[in-house]
């Protein structure tokens, strides 16, 4: 038995993306850059990759930048807010993901950047009236705040998060890793200079991301070398990837509302299932699906004598989630997050993340199996 459920770390590819990307691999090796026919067959292809993706997010193709993944995508918003469009101020929450905590704490080091931490509630939930306090300080401010967070699924109430950057002038990017391709996303609805993308995060290749940039910025490379991208990131295009996560993002959004409701159904099971069969079982986050991510649960689980080997137990099992302790000691650092929302530090915490492959046959499985453990 072999159980999936750590669709938040990265997704299985899914089988049409492999099929677009095989023959890319095997015959369109052109260097997007060459002038001759292989490069302009393999140019076609990124322009026509760039011209999907910036549909399926209602954006023009001229505001999607090629990265090599989400990290690059957050690092390369943040940096370019700082050093390239005169931010001296970010507002960001100690709940983000570390590509972007350890890049604001880079720039507070080397550019004397001021940042300020918005305050979240215990669900992880932002404070939109701190948020509107911090943004009075009467600096060139960038919000920098995650659509949905990874361990734990809380939304960001991101159209309201866009109207208080517009209303204060602060440039706003958002960490969409968990949101594109999960929830409908139309740019022209809501404020936001930056939004940024992995592939592999909705079954598509690893390594290969997107930034979307907003045309009333002028930002320019922040790794420098060749010209690509329209001279915004250098550095040879990953075509094959590119097209594949162009496929990816395409199949992700078709009949998207039944995919919704099909995995929410499934994450409704499993709390409902673990709530009757382990007494005590808390959930951290919001759980609702207005309120969160339906594609992330996150637990925290009574003390048992097999709670300590939870992970292990379930790996030995055949079941992969991922670890999110708050716990301190020893090695294990634990979740920055847990930490930040005060989650009890006595209890493990596991988040399961799920998928469209993800089967009821499989939580039925998994909550078995856990019942079993916290039955002993
Ligand atoms: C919210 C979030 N941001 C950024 C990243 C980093 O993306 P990548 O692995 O493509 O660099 C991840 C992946 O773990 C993520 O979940």
């Amino acid at each position: 038995m072999s159980i999936y459920l750590d669709n938040a770390a990265t997704t299985p590819i899914a089988p049409e993306v492999i099929d677009v990307m095989l023959p890319i691999l095997k015959e369109n090796f052109g260097n997007p850059s060459s002038s001759h026919s292989f490069g302009r067959n393999a140019k076609a292809l990124l322009e026509n990759a760039r011209r999907t993706i910036a549909k399926t997010i209602n954006c023009s193709s001229a505001e999607i930048i090629f990265t090599s993944g989400g990290t690059e995508a957050d690092n390369m918003a943040i940096r370019c807010a700082v050093e390239q469009l005169g931010v001296k101020h970010i507002i960001t929450s100690k709940i983000e993901h570390h590509a972007v905590l350890h890049t604001v704490e880079y720039l507070q080091k080397q550019f004397d950047v001021e940042v300020s931490y918005v305050e979240c509630d215990d669900k992880g939930n932002t404070q939109l009236a701190h948020l509107e306090k911090l943004l009075q300080k009467n600096e060139k401010t960038l919000v920098t705040l995650m659509h949905a967070n990874n361990e734990i699924g809380t939304y960001l109430p991101i159209k309201q998060v866009g109207e208080l950057c517009k209303q204060y002038n602060a440039l706003f990017h958002s960490d969409s890793v968990q949101t594109i391709g999960h929830i409908p996303i139309d740019i022209a609805t809501f404020y936001c200079d930056f939004l940024t993308c992995a592939a592999h995060k909705l079954h598509g290749p690893k390594g290969v991301g997107f930034l979307y940039a907003n045309k009333r910025n002028r930002i320019q490379a922040f790794i420098q070398g060749g010209a690509q991208e329209r001279g915004l990131r250098s550095g040879t295009e990953n075509t094959a990837s590119i097209v594949g996560m162009a496929k990816a993002i395409e199949m992700a959004n078709e009949a998207l509302e039944v995919k919704i409701n099909l995995v929410w159904g499934l994450k409704k099971y499993m709390m409902e299932s673990l709530l009757n069969k382990i007494p005590g079982i808390l959930f951290n986050g919001e759980t609702t699906l207005e309120q969160s991510l339906y594609t992330v649960l996150n637990c925290s689980f009574p003390s048992s004598k097999n709670d300590g080997m939870l992970l292990f137990s379930l790996d030995l099992k055949g079941i992969a989630c991922s670890g999110g302790s708050a716990c301190t000691s020893g090695a294990n650092t634990g979740s920055h997050v847990l930490k930040e929302l005060k989650v009890d530090t006595q209890r493990q915490a596991i988040r399961f993340s799920f998928s469209r492959y993800t089967t009821k046959e499989e939580i039925d499985f998994t909550v078995n199996y856990l019942a079993e453990l916290f039955a002993e």
